[in-house]
């Protein structure tokens, strides 16, 4: 600890020196609505009826094996997909769902796994930020003038893109007993899009200038010209902390935190959001201090805007902001599967059979 500097700018450093903190709100927010599991009896489940409060942060605790994914993905979440649309697995098994069933319109889990499935795909498209984009470009007069249309500068669609490439940028050469070598195209030196469509500008700039970049310098860009409804969808993903990455960056390099993030910049991006469930299994997985932050803030922006959440964590940062906590165990398999406690961190903190409860204490203080 010793040769930590003082005053270093590394996150790491300011944590462990206690200098940058999580902290620990002052209140929680209160429900009077929820949605209520009768009788989960899938896996180790003991038959338990659990409150899933709405329109706040609920966190499920206990030790591996307590039954947490049991309840909440396999039961509480398949459940309520099969409500909300008409494409969903079989639930776990359980007696029945009630409370404010018909409050909520939708549930989503959130995983860290890549946006999109093609490797063309980036965040930018995905919070749709680029469909705006694109149609700044044809309205430019030269556009016009050679009738390119928004589908043009897509690089998903043939038009406008490198066809060498297929908009990509990059080459892959596979090679015999070796990784695949993945090289600069050489007819368009990674632009991505032919010559003709990056004669095209916007105050000087062509399209590939803009993929180059970051979220933050784009938004101060658009900013400086007035273009609302780009500046709308680009506002979100400097909200969940990603200011930093380059518009087209491919998803494919981003990392699982980064994707799980992006997607809750689409929910935040959408005009008219209906009430919906995120669904969450240890989220922090693999996160930094820093970006559990970020979480933290991309949630509470969620909240604000009607939506619910339910997270699965050992993170104690995480679970002492919760609203309400749901522990489990009180061990792992056959003698788990039991409701050992429900409440505010302070309540947790209090029950004395409760292994979160223990750790509570100390984070409490
Ligand atoms: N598909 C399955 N078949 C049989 N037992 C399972 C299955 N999935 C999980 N279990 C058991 O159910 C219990 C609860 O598991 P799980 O819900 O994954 O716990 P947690 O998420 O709290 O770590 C564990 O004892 C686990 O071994
Ligand atoms: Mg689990
Ligand atoms: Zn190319």
């Amino acid at each position: 600890m010793k040769d930590l500097q003082k005053g270093s700018d590394s996150y790491t450093v300011k944590y462990l020196l206690g200098e940058e903190n999580i902290d620990i709100p002052l209140s929680h927010r209160r429900w009077n609505n929820y949605i209520e599991i009768k009788g989960a009896r899938e896996n180790n489940l003991k038959g338990i009826d659990v409150k899933f409060p709405l329109n706040v942060m609920t966190v499920v605790t206990g030790v591996s094996g307590s039954g947490k994914s049991t309840l909440v993905r396999d039961i509480f979440y398949k459940a309520l997909k099969r409500e909300y649309s008409d494409v969903s697995d079989r639930p776990g098994e359980f007696i029945a769902l009630e409370g404010n069933v018909k409050m909520i319109k939708d549930i989503e889990f959130v995983d860290q796994n890549p946006i999109g499935k093609s490797s063309r795909s980036n965040p930018v498209t995905y919070v749709k930020a680029y469909d705006e984009i694109r149609k700044l470009f044809a309205e430019q007069p030269l556009a016009k003038q050679m009738g390119y249309t928004a589908g043009y500068f897509s690089f998903n669609t043939e038009g406008g893109r490198c066809e060498e490439c297929k908009g990509e940028g990059t080459v892959t050469v596979e090679m015999q007993f070796m990784a695949d070598l993945v090289l600069e195209c050489e007819s368009c030196h990674g632009k991505r899009f032919n010559s003709d469509t990056l004669e095209i500008k916007y105050k000087d700039k062509n399209i590939y200038d803009i993929l180059e970049m970051t979220v933050n310098q784009a938004v101060e860009f658009f900013t400086e010209h007035n273009q609302r409804k780009i500046i709308k969808k680009l506002l979100p993903l400097q909200q969940v902390g990603l200011g930093y990455i380059k518009l087209g960056q491919p998803s494919s390099t981003l990392s699982g935190g980064e994707n799980q993030r992006v997607k809750l910049a689409y929910f935040l991006s959408l005009e008219k959001s209906e009430s919906t469930i995120f669904v969450f299994d240890e989220p922090t997985t693999g996160l930094h201090f820093h970006d559990i932050k970020k979480l933290m803030n991309a949630l509470d922006a969620l909240i604000e805007r009607g939506h619910t959440i339910i997270i699965i964590e050992h993170n104690m940062d995480i679970i002492k902001c919760a609203d309400y906590i749901i522990d489990l165990g009180a061990e792992g398999g056959k003698d788990g599967g039991n409701i050992v406690c429900t409440g505010t961190p302070e309540e947790i903190a209090e029950c004395k059979e409760s292994y979160t409860g223990r750790f509570l204490t100390d984070k409490l203080k």
